[in-house]
């Protein structure tokens, strides 16, 4: 597994650009002409980044060829790169197949920090925000009640709910996105599905990733590769034709209360005073990979992760359905009713804290000579923010392996402060509002409705270590979905 995997929108770690050494910063040692590099192919790569950084410390480097990795992994010193000196740490690395994955360096997540970047992911955030005050908590609401009849079909059969959490998440993107919805056993929606899951696990792939680091291997056949091309070309196509399909609706009808024509409509404004970067549609199309890449499956693995952590301690999904009960009585909730809802609240964020569902978030780079926590750091190192390591550490948390949500009621002294699970600075995930509301939502819908069990005995309790690549997901699992007496 040697996709190091930041997010949804990963980024492997070995394919990175020379720099210059960071001498004084602890790690691990290294080995002739591969340097740390079997480090990053561990198992479970944010478990391992974090052990090491208990023997090393909250910051060390790994040496990736001639590239030098800072792992970060506090959240104070995460925060002192990403949000302090943002400015300074703001890049993404350069690779020649992160180049062909995202429209030649033309995407949000993986573009390099530029102007036309700035501009890109400015004119994506208002078009998200417009998009979002109109319409998002009724399109989170359609699709938690859907999610609700289908919850009811199983008829208390025992199922695994991953595929459901999943287009109900994908459902609320496509809709900002394009205005549409999909069934679940929609071939459309199969298709996309398919291709971004098979380009993000194929990029993943040694065969690709070695591309980066030996240019010579280019010349050679390389069926991986060839197949990522296929899909890249497969993926662009399925993108293109929604947004042709999109055009040709706002024509017929002239609305477009969607991202797409909000993007779309930007393309055709007179650049404002301080833009000197005209967007094309390559940026429209990379935002709309973007959105439906970074906003399905990082809030799909989070819904499964509740479940999974809800079945190890059942007493916390009575409190959070008393809680609901007795706030809301009947009715569902609103967004607005999250500070009167402690309980939910922390449950949201114990499973954050636990489980961040992009764990390594999206490797940095250093653009300019900087340092962290006193260490030298040059231009064009690398940053791995370690959001599961900062989550973890013992400095911070107490207890921090156990699920107890209740460290974030009053009494229990933890501070949201050192949660980080968006990341944060100038590259804080774009769709954290979006997925703020999603998470509250669905899961005070999901707990108001029902009451998730155990298929089995103890033992067929879900697996909580995880499967950490690009985001980090839980084991495939099965649970009985009963409907609560109020349904
Ligand atoms: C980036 C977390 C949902 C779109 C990121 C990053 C993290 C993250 C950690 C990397 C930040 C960095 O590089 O420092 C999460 C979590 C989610 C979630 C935990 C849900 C539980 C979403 C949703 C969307 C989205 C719903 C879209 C609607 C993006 C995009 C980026 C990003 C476009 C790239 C930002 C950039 O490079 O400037 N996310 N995300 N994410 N996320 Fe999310």
């Amino acid at each position: 597994q040697s996709n190091v995997v930041g997010s949804t929108l990963l980024y492997p770690l070995n394919r990175l650009l020379p720099h210059t050494l960071s001498p004084s910063l602890p790690g691990p040692p290294s080995l002739p002409l591969l340097g740390n590099m079997l480090e990053l192919t561990r198992d479970h790569l944010p478990n391992h980044l974090t052990s090491l950084a208990r023997h090393y410390g909250n910051i060390y480097r790994l040496y990736c060829g001639n590239t030098t990795i800072v792992v970060l992994s506090s959240a104070e010193m995460i925060r002192e790169a990403l949000v302090k000196k943002w400015s300074d740490f703001a890049g993404r690395p350069h690779s020649y197949t992160g180049d062909i994955v995202s429209g030649g360096g033309r995407s949000i997540s993986l573009g390099d920090y530029s102007e036309a970047w700035r501009t890109h992911r400015r004119l994506a955030h208002s078009a998200l925000q417009r998009c979002s005050a109109q319409c998002l908590h009724a399109v989170i609401q359609k699709q938690a009640l859907g999610l609700r009849q289908v919850l009811m079909d199983y008829n208390e059969t025992p199922v695994d709910l991953s595929e459901d959490f999943t287009v109900a998440a994908s459902n609320v993107i496509t809709t900002l996105v394009f205005g549409k919805e999909y069934d679940k056993s929609s071939p459309e929606l199969q298709r996309l599905h398919g291709c971004l899951n098979e380009i993000v696990s194929l990029w993943g792939s040694p065969w690709i990733s070695a591309l980066d680091s030996f240019p010579l291997l280019r010349k050679l056949p390389n069926p991986p590769f060839s197949r990522l091309l296929k899909e890249v070309a497969r993926r662009d196509d399925i993108i293109r034709s929604h947004i042709q399909e999109y055009k040709e609706l706002c024509q017929d009808e002239g609305t477009g209360g969607t991202i797409t024509a909000s993007l779309l409509q930007s393309l055709d404004q007179p650049l404002g005073e301080k833009e000197r970067v005209a967007l094309t549609e390559t940026h429209v199309h990379m935002a709309t990979v973007d959105l439906l890449i970074g906003g399905t499956e990082t809030t799909a693995a989070w819904l499964g992760w509740t479940v999974a952590f809800l079945l190890h301690r059942p007493e916390v999904q009575c409190r959070v359905y008393s809680e609901l009960c007795t706030v809301l009585d009947t009715r569902y909730p609103q967004y607005s009713d999250r500070l009167k809802l402690p309980c939910l609240s922390a449950l949201i964020n114990e499973v954050l804290r636990l489980r961040p569902v992009a764990p390594l978030a999206v490797p940095h780079r250093a653009i300019r000579d900087s340092s962290i926590a006193g260490y030298r750091i040059p231009k064009d190192t690398v940053i791995i923010p370690n959001l599961y390591g900062a989550h973890h550490d013992p400095a911070m948390w107490i207890d921090p392996y156990a699920f107890k949500p209740e460290r974030f009621l009053d009494g229990g002294r933890a501070s949201t402060r050192a949660l980080l699970p968006f990341g944060g600075g100038a590259r804080l995930c774009l769709g954290e509002s979006i997925a703020k509301m999603e998470l509250f939502l669905f899961t005070a819908y999901l707990l108001r409705d029902f009451q998730f069990l155990p298929s089995g005995n103890k033992e067929t309790l879900p697996d909580l270590t995880g499967v950490a690549s690009v985001v980090l997901k839980v084991k495939p699992f099965q649970v009985i979905v009963r409907p609560r007496p109020l349904t």
